[in-house]
């Protein structure tokens, strides 16, 4: 199956980017947010960033004004009535998905792929929530999106053998990312082994042990990664890491993805990282 009608659900740092690499894959796109400003930030978002893959000579002017003519916003979400799959990436939050899994169950027909981008949920509690649980599968994207190549395609024990090759065949041919097969337990691969690494690396802060910039450099330069552990946490922001971690402690109830007091007194406090301008370091807004 070629896939050419595109939902997207939610607008934010994750639903922008999947919606800017299938309108860049030439997929008719729909985009749902909740209301008009939550539209207008996603919209911005996808501006900005087609803007950047064009002052990076990745995308010409032409290919940018393409690209944002697929791509349509709405409040409602059975206007994704006639989409072939879509993709639910709203808050990392199991009730908030849940709802919109038994929405999409309702408004888009048996033939429609129901994806969800979630970092940690287990795809069998979503899938459970939509009527028809053989057409869900999990599509995890990267941030940002545009950028990093992997999906992760989750499959939970009741995901039927067409939605897993049509979803693969769609992220693989089609937007042309890597993907990687992942078992349907929290956290899936990456997460599992890269949330307790920020975590650790927050408690080493924590204890006094060392200061977030020594921490970073560290493995910036120690180990050629591209950002250290808490620039990255800011970056995936803080809220989100800390969803993660306790989704992956609910599953496997080990201390080493219980979230550090330090990252739950933050994420209190509204300092969730560069979305908010403040998380273990600064950021220009
Ligand atoms: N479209 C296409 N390409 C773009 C682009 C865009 N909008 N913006 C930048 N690029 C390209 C650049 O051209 C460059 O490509 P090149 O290497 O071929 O020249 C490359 O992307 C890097 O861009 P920059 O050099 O401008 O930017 P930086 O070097 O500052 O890198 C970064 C920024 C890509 C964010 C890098 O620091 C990085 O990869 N960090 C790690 C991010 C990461 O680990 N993400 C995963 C988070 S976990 C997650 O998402 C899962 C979730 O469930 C929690």
């Amino acid at each position: 199956m070629t896939v050419r009608h595109v939902g997207v659900v939610g607008c934010g740092l994750m639903g922008s980017g999947i919606a800017e690499v299938c309108a860049r894959a030439t997929l008719d796109v729909v985009v749902h947010e909740v209301d008009e400003p939550a539209i207008s930030a996603g919209r911005d978002r996808i501006e900005r960033s087609l803007a950047r893959a064009v002052a990076v000579g990745k995308l010409t002017t032409a290919a940018r004004d393409a690209a944002l003519h697929r791509i349509r916003f709405t409040d409602d979400l059975a206007d994704l009535h006639d989409r072939d799959l879509v993709v639910e990436a709203v808050v990392e939050d199991e009730i908030a998905k849940t709802e919109v899994f038994a929405h999409l169950g309702k408004v888009t027909p048996p033939e429609t792929i129901l994806a969800s981008n979630t970092s940690s949920i287990p795809i069998m509690k979503l899938a459970m929530a939509a009527d028809r649980p053989r057409s869900v599968v999990g599509l995890h994207f990267f941030n940002p999106v545009p950028v990093l190549n992997l999906v992760e395609l989750v499959t939970s024990l009741v995901t039927s053998e067409k939605t897993v090759t049509d979803a693969r065949d769609f992220a693989e041919r089609q937007l042309g990312k890597r993907v990687i097969a992942s078992p349907d337990r929290a956290g899936f691969i990456v997460n599992a082994l890269l949330i307790p690494y920020i975590l650790s690396a927050i408690r080493m802060f924590e204890s006094g042990f060392a200061t977030p910039e020594d921490i970073d450099v560290g493995m910036v330069e120690g180990c050629a990664h591209p950002m250290g552990p808490l620039a990255l946490a800011d970056f995936i922001g803080l809220d989100t890491t800390q969803a993660v971690a306790e989704s992956l402690y609910e599953e496997f109830k080990e201390p080493l993805y219980a979230s550090p007091p330090l990252l739950s007194r933050m994420v209190e406090a509204g300092l969730l990282g560069r979305k908010t301008g403040q998380g273990f370091y600064a950021y220009e807004r």
